[in-house]
């Protein structure tokens, strides 16, 4: 289960979300915005671990030192908010393994086996992947979405919401493009909102219709190239690793 604090424009009460989180039976949570210091009493005391999603090494050791634990690093080619660094998983990710001690989850822009193996080599103790699962059987959305994702290049994300220091990485469709339009031209949120909004995002995937809403969707949707059930996804994903990492990469340190 996912816990986002404070990323949206509407007044959320989390206080509550927890408690069904508490009350659910979910062993392990994940937060991601901001801090889950206020939640990490509750959180011990109903026995749930927390993993929290940073975009910054400094937010990973205030993570640590409040008890997390592990966290998730989040690299700039990301689906969804990055941070507003711009720090590329290629330097976040061994930058968190130089200083922290919890074990690190590497995220952001990876989409297959050389993905994993390059986490493991940076200093991660495993991954987790958001576009990609977007394009897999089993994900509830239209087939058009899935193959709008098969078929665009790494080039075809945008950042928006930057003007408002909480940017995100979407894909590059009707909706990006006005935004970016309005953001350049200086407007404010509300001009914005109702392009945006959760509910036409899921419009989007339901309908199929790519331009609908925002849709949320990383760099590596240029690295996927086919529509797998998530068993097929993992195996491959793994067995790939294993290939790149006892072969080729072992290929040249013997050489
Ligand atoms: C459709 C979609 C929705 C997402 N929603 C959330 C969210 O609500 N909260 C959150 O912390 N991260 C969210 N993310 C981000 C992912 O958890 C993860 O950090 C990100 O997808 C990693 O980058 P990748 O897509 O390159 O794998 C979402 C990602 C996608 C693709």
């Amino acid at each position: 289960m996912n816990l986002t604090v404070g990323v949206v424009a509407t007044e959320i009460n989390y206080d509550e979300y927890v408690e069904v989180i508490c009350r659910s039976g979910v062993k392990t949570v994940e937060t991601a915005g901001r801090s889950p210091e206020p939640f990490m009493e509750r959180f011990n005391e109903a026995g749930i671990k927390v993993i929290h999603k940073c975009v910054a090494v400094r937010h990973a050791l205030k993570a640590e030192r409040i008890g997390v634990a592990a966290v998730i690093i989040d690299g700039f080619e990301c689906a969804g908010h990055p941070g507003e660094e711009d720090v590329t998983g290629l330097v976040l990710i061994p930058a968190a393994a130089n200083t922290l001690s919890v074990p690190i989850v590497a995220t952001g822009g990876i989409a297959d086996g050389r993905g994993l193996a390059a986490a493991l080599a940076l200093g991660a103790d495993g991954i987790n992947m958001g576009t990609r699962f977007m394009v897999t059987e089993e994900a509830d959305i239209h087939q058009n979405i899935k193959q709008s994702i098969v078929d665009m290049t790494e080039t075809q994300t945008s950042l928006i919401f930057r003007s408002f220091r909480n940017t995100a990485r979407v894909y590059t469709n009707d909706v990006a493009r006005k935004v970016s339009e309005i953001e350049a031209a200086g407007g404010d949120f509300s001009e914005i909102h109702g392009l945006v909004s959760g509910d036409k995002q899921t419009e989007a995937w339901q309908s199929g219709n790519i331009d609908a809403g925002m849709v949320t969707v990383g760099m590596c949707g240029g690295l996927i190239k086919d529509i797998p059930n998530c068993k097929q996804l993992i195996e491959t994903l793994v067995s790939d690793a294993e290939t790149i990492i006892d072969q080729r990469l072992a290929k040249m340190t013997s050489a």
